[in-house]
């Protein structure tokens, strides 16, 4: 063992070209595939590839997932209506639409060549779609002066004379993005309620290259995307010209990373939130930054509940963040701010008509660390309200970049590929069609092609029946989340788990990058470890080895034997386990993870009901790593823990949320499951029998940046939330350890933070409506 690992790390200082020669076939590998070859006037890769994608499951077999949208007329012309066109685009082949809540049977990509696409209505979005521009040029969507809708792009319509009947359930709306799209309202009227997006959504969607422009004028009313609810999410490289507000939102949750906004009169108007962090913000020429709804501290009058914003600069701008209600205490409304560079920023944070609660000024102020709320020090359960500087985060050397900010890497999209660059696995012996084993077939495409190539995975569902690795060098990229599918007699021993997906072999280094997988397994699988993540990213590069928009789904879906006829809520069937864990980065990985979301479905995606179900998985990302780590992305609903960190170091957590499985405690946890110490397992005793969101064990310079740690169920009903007892403790840290907490907002739990096993901090001095949330702890 220590041999293999030290000659791996010597592969690892010469370089990702090596790791073809590695596994023997270097010469099929002229070039590392990181140099793009496309020339200039080459469309994306994404439009010429050969398009076979299909969807495993769907009866109808000739079903399309890849639509160009000039397949059906469109003309992007810039002048032409192009509406009819892409809604044709978007909804052939029986999609889940209007009265369609969820399925997973008809993934799509609308894609959008350059050009000038012309819209007079909403492009209404169905379920499971990715709405995707040529990533060298990006399409604009441009309104017409007549434009009638509530925004261009709609991701969840609201039914014309429905009475406030949508098309799908806000918290619930799963599966969609959109890409490198540019969005033109300037041609309608200025005082026309323009919305570039209606993005109503949940988890597993984004946002990514994505830009609006707006009327400048003075009196625009134009905004840029609208949210009024949801359970999200994430957003990034997001860019709002002009406009009355660029982001107006709500939602329970969410993370935006990298946003721009420039000459609006509100950059970000938020109405209500449990939760938001916002890492990377940069607001020029607009009247007011951050514009808040606060004062409400139950569900009734529920306001914005936390924001925690780090690295933003600001310029030439009146008011960086404006409340709408003083914080006092008792009217709550959390604040965490950090690297803050303000320049010509009066204020930096006041009462709207009120009093300034943080001068800026009309020159430059930088605020290094400032929290609103309530912080917690050490072993102590009282709170200190507090308005002003705050203990500031850790940030260890490797998970900063070389300005100081955390850290950021956008969904790769290969967009200087050329077409011989990638090797399509349809096209090299794997079937994709969810029962032809494929994992012989995937090992030898990853084998010859690792590192010199962009490994796309036409949509379709891969079944493997034992562990693949994916070797260090390689980039992988699905379409429309392609299905890896894990299943049979290898992933039963619960005693003995198997991994599923190897990322990288232990100790190994390079380049290694996933985009739009989902990974999932058939029933019941309870020995699968889903994915083992052992890379490292290369030393000069940052981010090297990561996921984006790829998801671990455990049940709920067409083809995984876990479904309602299978495993109706209730139901407590060893049949009905899905996996031992779902992610284990080892200790000599790094990762950056962005938009990971580790579902153990509650509901049955492919009924019309969404019927709950109970689904079992035992373990959620078990991090031994010593980074550096970024996580941007939630684990939910596993029976023992959600995350838990055992010897881990140097991990930035972006906004975390968690639920505890509705089930328990029928069973209480560790039930189904049993504690298995070699995987460093928490403990629970009879008294507090439910998963725990975030368990610290011997971990050190951990930054947990926002978190959502929610309990809202016993044994499937709710009435514990009344008295925040559906949970006694959810997040415990040991004695050794060193995290620091900010913006953490709890639900249905009477402790919010414990330190070995001992609650600290209770809930009733937190609330902040539906949810409680603290402001900071630290440990000194
Ligand atoms: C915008 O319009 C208002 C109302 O008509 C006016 O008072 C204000 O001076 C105008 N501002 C600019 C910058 O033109
Ligand atoms: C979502 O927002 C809409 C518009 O404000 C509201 O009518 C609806 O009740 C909300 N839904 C939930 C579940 O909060
Ligand atoms: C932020 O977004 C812009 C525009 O998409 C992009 O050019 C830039 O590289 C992004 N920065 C980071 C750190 O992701
Ligand atoms: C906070 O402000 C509200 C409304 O002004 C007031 O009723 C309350 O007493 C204040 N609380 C504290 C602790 O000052
Ligand atoms: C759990 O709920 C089920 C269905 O309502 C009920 O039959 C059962 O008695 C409950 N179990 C416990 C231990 O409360």
């Amino acid at each position: 063992m220590f041999g293999q690992s030290r000659l791996s790390l010597l592969f690892a200082s010469i370089g990702v070209l090596l790791v073809p020669f590695a596994s023997g076939l270097g010469s099929s590998c002229p070039s590392a595939s990181t140099v793009g070859l496309a020339a200039p006037d080459d469309p994306y890769w994404m439009q010429t590839i050969k398009h076979q994608g299909t969807s495993a499951f769907n009866p109808e077999a000739s079903y399309q997932v890849f639509r160009n949208v000039k397949d059906f007329g469109a003309k992007g012309d810039g002048v032409t209506d192009d509406t009819d066109a892409i809604n044709a685009a978007m909804s052939e082949g029986d999609r889940c639409g209007q009265g369609c809540e969820s399925s997973t049977l008809t993934p799509a990509i609308v894609y959008f060549p350059p050009g000038k696409y012309v819209v007079s209505s909403a492009i209404n979005t169905y379920y499971y779609t990715q709405m995707i521009g040529d990533a060298k040029r990006p399409p604009t969507l441009l309104a017409s002066p007549d434009f009638s809708g509530l925004a261009v792009i709609d991701a969840d319509p609201y039914i014309p004379g429905g009475a406030g009947a949508q098309w799908f359930i806000n918290q619930d709306n799963f599966y969609r993005s959109v890409r490198n799209i540019i969005i033109d309202l300037r041609q309608m009227p200025v005082t026309a309620p323009a919305i570039g997006l209606h993005w109503q959504v949940s988890q597993s969607t984004s946002l990514m290259n994505v830009i609006v422009e707006m009327s400048q004028e003075n009196g625009t009313q134009h905004q840029g995307l609208f949210m009024e609810n949801g359970s999200g999410g994430f957003m990034g490289d997001i860019t709002f010209n002009g406009g009355k507000t660029g982001i107006s939102v709500g939602n329970q949750q969410f993370t935006v990373r990298n946003l721009t906004v420039n000459n609006a009169v509100v950059a970000v108007a938020a109405a209500w939130s449990w939760g938001w962090t916002y890492q990377g913000v940069s607001i020029n020429n607009c009247q007011v930054g951050f514009s808040l709804t606060t004062g409400g501290t139950t569900s009734a009058t529920q306001s914005v509940g936390s924001e925690a914003i780090i690295d933003a600069t600001v310029m030439n701008t009146g008011v960086f963040i404006s409340t709408s209600k003083p914080s006092n205490g008792t009217l709550a409304g959390s604040l965490v701010l950090n690297n803050i560079m303000l320049h010509n920023v009066p204020v930096a944070v006041g009462v709207q008509a009120g009093e300034v609660v943080l001068h800026g000024s009309k020159d430059s102020t930088w605020i290094d660390s400032w929290g609103q709320g309530n912080v917690y020090v050490g072993t102590s359960g009282q709170p200190q309200f507090t308005q002003g500087p705050i203990t500031p985060p850790q940030k260890p050397w490797n998970v900063i970049d070389s300005t100081g900010k955390i850290f950021g890497k956008s969904h790769p999209q290969y967009a200087d590929y050329a077409l011989e660059q990638i090797v399509s696995v349809k096209s090299h012996g794997a079937v994709g069609d969810g029962v032809t084993d494929d994992t012989e077939a995937l090992q030898k495409i990853f084998d010859q092609y690792a590192g010199c190539k962009l490994i796309f995975f036409d949509a379709g569902t891969y079944y493997i029946t034992d562990t693949l690795v994916i070797p260090a060098g390689s980039q992988v990229a699905g379409e429309a989340w392609s299905v890896i599918l894990g299943g049979g007699p290898k992933f039963q021993d619960e005693a003995n788990p198997r991994v599923m997906v190897r990322a990288g072999e232990r100790y190994s280094t390079g380049i290694l990058e996933i985009n739009d997988i989902i990974f999932s397994t058939v029933g019941p699988a309870p020995g699968a470890i889903i994915i083992e993540w052992n890379v490292h990213e290369p030393w000069d590069v940052q981010g090297g080895a990561g996921m984006w928009d790829s998801y671990i789904r455990l049940g709920g879906a067409a083809g995984t034997n876990l479904q309602i006829s299978q495993c109706p809520a209730g139901t407590l069937s060893s049949e009905c386990k899905a996996a031992f864990m779902g992610m284990h980065l080892t200790s000599g990985s790094s990762a950056y993870l962005e938009g990971t979301w580790i579902w153990t479905a509650d509901h049955d995606l492919d009924t019309p009901e969404s019927d709950q179900i109970s689904i079992f998985t035992g373990r959620g990302i078990l991090s031994e790593s010593l980074g550096p780590v970024w996580m941007i992305g939630t684990a939910e609903h596993a029976a023992l823990y959600q995350y838990n960190l055992h010897n881990a170091q140097n991990h930035w957590i972006g906004f975390a949320q968690t639920e505890t499985p509705y089930y328990q405690p029928v069973p209480g946890a560790p039930a189904p499951y049993s504690i298995d110490k070699a995987y460093f397992d928490p403990e629970f005793d009879s008294s507090n029998a439910m998963a725990w969101a975030l368990y610290v064990q011997t971990s050190w310079d951990i930054t947990l940046f926002g978190a959502g740690f929610y309990s809202f169920f016993q044994n499937y009903t709710q009435d514990c939330l009344a008295t925040f007892s559906c949970q006694s403790q959810i997040l415990n840290i040991d004695k050794d350890s060193t995290i620091q907490v900010y913006s953490l907002s709890t639900v249905g739990t009477t402790y919010q933070l414990s330190l070995s096993h001992n609650g600290i901090i209770d809930e009733s001095n937190n609330r902040d409506g539906f949810q409680e949330t603290l402001t900071s702890w630290t440990r000194w």
